[in-house]
């Protein structure tokens, strides 16, 4: 039995892909400059860190847990990370941190602490208290 090749279009477009594919590949890398995209997920020079609160938020720790506290001080779920460091593009992340033991600490939420993510009175300093919240100190 002899090979015939057949006559449809589209199996021509299956057998030489190139020829529809390349034209509408260039179009497409025409259209949309990615590191523009990059740029403004990813900006080089991060956000400063909000204050969140002038108070610092106790939270009880269980012992070998991973916690996420938040560093650019957007969240809604202070002292926690919800993910509005990335939503909002500041190009900041949290600070992961695993406990040590099961207790009750005083997490920072003006995020002006020298031990992040402990607060350590920085709080009650005239910057952090003059400061209003969701600004940068
Ligand atoms: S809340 Fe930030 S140092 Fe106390």
């Amino acid at each position: 039995m002899a090979f015939r090749r057949p006559a449809s279009s589209s199996v021509s477009v299956f057998l030489f892909p190139n020829k529809v594919c390349l034209p509408a590949l260039q179009k497409l890398s025409q259209r949309r400059d990615i590191t523009s995209w990059l740029a403004r997920w990813f900006p080089k020079t991060p956000a400063k860190a909000v204050v969140a609160q002038k108070t610092p938020i106790k939270v009880e720790l269980v012992s070998g847990k991973t916690y996420r506290w938040c560093v650019c001080g957007r969240s809604k779920k202070q002292p926690f990370c919800d993910g509005s460091h990335f939503f909002q593009h500041t190009g900041l992340a949290p600070l992961k941190f695993k406990a040590q033991e099961t207790r009750t600490v005083a997490l920072c939420t003006c995020k002006a602490t020298q031990r992040p993510p402990y607060c350590d009175g920085t709080h009650r300093s005239e910057r952090v208290q003059k400061a209003d919240v969701g600004t940068p100190l």
